[in-house]
């Protein structure tokens, strides 16, 4: 199976307007230079639209999506909708979105399905709070966390997984590499048990307090396919160096 190119991906969270587009623009200029990446942004889903028609090669993603194609679910946005705004993928499951709005496993996997229905892609985030890292049990929560989130009809033709340490998002601190290289193999081992060789086909990212200092290091982890940036994708600056860190 060829290695899929490496994926790097700024989640805008709450964050930017429609003045944005600045920034937008000097991050798909800046990655040109980088077509052996494959680059993304997530804005808030109002700036879609927007976003879509400056993005160059960046391909623009949702934070979000309902599960269902469309009914009485007042102030959600379907895939399909999304789609046409001109997202082309969406970051399901994240941990702000699991603590926040009660999100669960199975609302996860059935969002990721809704994606796939459409025809895009899904970036499945997953992750251990501090409580549970301290327990000294973080892979094996992680893992049952993957396998319950994980949709049937996965393959690494439209799906991705972000590995994202609650604990690590936004805090400045990130796992020791170790750690990070043995969570992405235990993760490696749980998608080739669900779903066979296209487990192997599947990128799995690394998200939490990634930055130019450290992109490097993290980049170059075994099975890290990728990272999911927060804070420093906001700013052109801080993040084409993490797309000028990833490795060919
Ligand atoms: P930070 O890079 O700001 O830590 O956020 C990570 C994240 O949650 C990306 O989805």
């Amino acid at each position: 199976m060829a290695k899929l190119p490496s994926y790097i991906v700024g989640n805008w969270k709450m964050n930017g307007s429609a003045a944005d587009v600045a920034v937008l623009q000097a991050i798909a200029q800046a990655a040109e230079a980088h077509p052996h990446v494959d680059t993304g942004i997530c804005p808030p889903a109002t700036l879609i639209a927007g976003f879509a028609a400056h993005a160059g090669q960046v391909q623009i993603g949702a934070q979000d999506c309902h599960a269902k194609a469309s009914g009485a679910h007042t102030g959600n946005l379907s895939a399909a909708m999304l789609q046409e705004a001109g997202a082309a993928y969406a970051i399901v499951g994240h941990s702000e979105r699991r603590a926040d709005q009660g999100e669960t496993d199975a609302d996860v996997a059935a969002k990721a399905e809704a994606l796939h229905t459409a025809g895009m892609g899904a970036i499945l985030c997953v992750g251990e709070t501090l409580e549970e890292r301290d327990s000294g049990h973080a892979i094996a929560i992680v893992t049952a966390q993957l396998a319950a989130s994980l949709p049937a009809s996965a393959s690494g033709d439209w799906l991705s997984v972000a590995y994202e340490p609650v604990w690590a998002i936004g805090t400045g601190r990130v796992p020791v590499s170790d750690d990070i290289a043995a969570m992405h193999a235990a993760l490696r081992a749980t998608l080739v048990e669900k779903l066979g060789e296209a487990g192997k086909g599947v990128r799995i990212l690394y998200g939490g307090s990634v930055n130019p200092g450290n992109a490097t290091e993290i980049l170059a982890i075994p099975d890290v396919g990728g990272a999911l940036v927060g804070g420093a994708s906001l700013k052109a600056e801080t993040f084409v160096p993490i797309i000028a860190a990833a490795p060919r």
